[in-house]
């Protein structure tokens, strides 16, 4: 692994989910491996569990971390080559990421879609600029389009949670106020067709999700009869891809616990945030079937592992 932006990165996802599975066992087995060594962490986005699970993860690796919010501490960048900067952005890309490149030996990067340009985007540019210049190795906090870590540390979840069947995982739109990204759900299509499950996805019609991360996964319209059977519920809102970046209004598709009635008993899992009652009940919230503080404990063993992978190629 050079880098980490996608699961196309990992060689065998179901090894590296392992080997997470063996360091959250034994979180300072590596303490040396990261000695000497900076992590950089740059945010142009808000996060509390990226931000805190990935400075945990590298610190139990030994390494030191530095932490910037770009768009309150640092000169705000420019990202297109060839721009006559004479507007707000003092400092271009190329020099920006090649300067943190000195101060870090592998540079992670959070930075969501403008929802706007769709063709922008999903050229994931932003993050590239910084594989491009920074001349180290990058790994994705969240991108425009993908949550790679976040997909790791679900996968890990669902491995922890196993039924004794091949189970039937449903990932589930739910309703939101805002224009949110569609990066969780793309990510997680993408890594869950790297186990060994039955998948489908359940949205209203117009919230089709790009097919090169959907792929095979089985698509359901009906969100009662999706969750029939199922073994684990993935509840996640996004924008429309179709109609870029376009909020739906569907406030049923909310989760409540009358739907998880209808599963096998399904553990329910959202990345976090979320918005009690509008995405899911609070009932379902507090239910013993949730996992959603197991999967944010997760997203420290998945940043380790991910980190413990890219130091030892160092
Ligand atoms: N799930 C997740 O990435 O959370 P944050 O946005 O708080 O980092």
């Amino acid at each position: 692994m050079n880098q980490f932006l996608s699961v196309d990165d990992v060689k065998d996802p179901m090894a590296l989910v392992n080997d997470a599975i063996s360091l959250k066992k034994d979180p300072f087995a590596f303490q040396s491996l990261g000695k000497n060594k900076t992590m950089g962490m740059l945010f142009f986005n808000s996060s509390l569990r990226t931000r805190m699970s990935t400075q945990k993860a590298a610190r139990n690796l030994g390494m030191d971390v530095l932490v910037m919010n770009v768009t309150q501490d640092s000169w705000q960048i420019e990202t297109q080559e060839g721009a006559i900067m004479n507007s707000d952005k003092a400092e271009h890309i190329m020099e920006a990421a090649a300067v943190m490149g000195q101060y870090c030996d592998i540079l992670g990067v959070r930075s969501f879609p403008g929802l706007k340009d769709r063709e922008m985007d999903y050229s994931e540019h932003l993050i590239k600029s910084f594989v491009k210049y920074a001349g180290v190795p990058v790994v994705s906090l969240e991108s425009a389009t993908l949550h790679p870590l976040q997909s790791l540390a679900d996968l890990i979840t669902i491995s922890e949670h196993w039924p004794k069947r091949k189970p039937k995982v449903v990932l589930t739109w739910a309703p939101h106020i805002k224009a949110l990204p569609q990066a969780v759900s793309n990510s997680f299509s993408e890594w869950i067709q790297k186990m060994d499950v039955d998948f489908t996805i359940t949205h209203p019609q117009g919230l089709e999700l790009a097919d090169k991360f959907t792929k095979n996964a089985t698509l359901e319209y009906d969100q009662l009869k999706a969750f029939e059977g199922a073994d684990f519920i993935y509840v996640k809102n996004w924008s429309s891809y179709q109609d870029y970046g376009k909020v739906i209004d569907q406030p049923e598709w909310i989760v409540d616990s009358a739907k998880m009635a209808l599963t096998n008993d399904a553990k329910v899992m959202h990345c976090l945030p979320v918005r009690r009652n509008v995405v899911i009940a609070d009932e379902v919230m507090d239910s013993e079937n949730a996992l959603m503080i197991e999967q944010a404990n997760n997203r420290t063993y998945s940043a380790q592992v991910v980190l413990k992978e890219l130091l030892q190629r160092l």
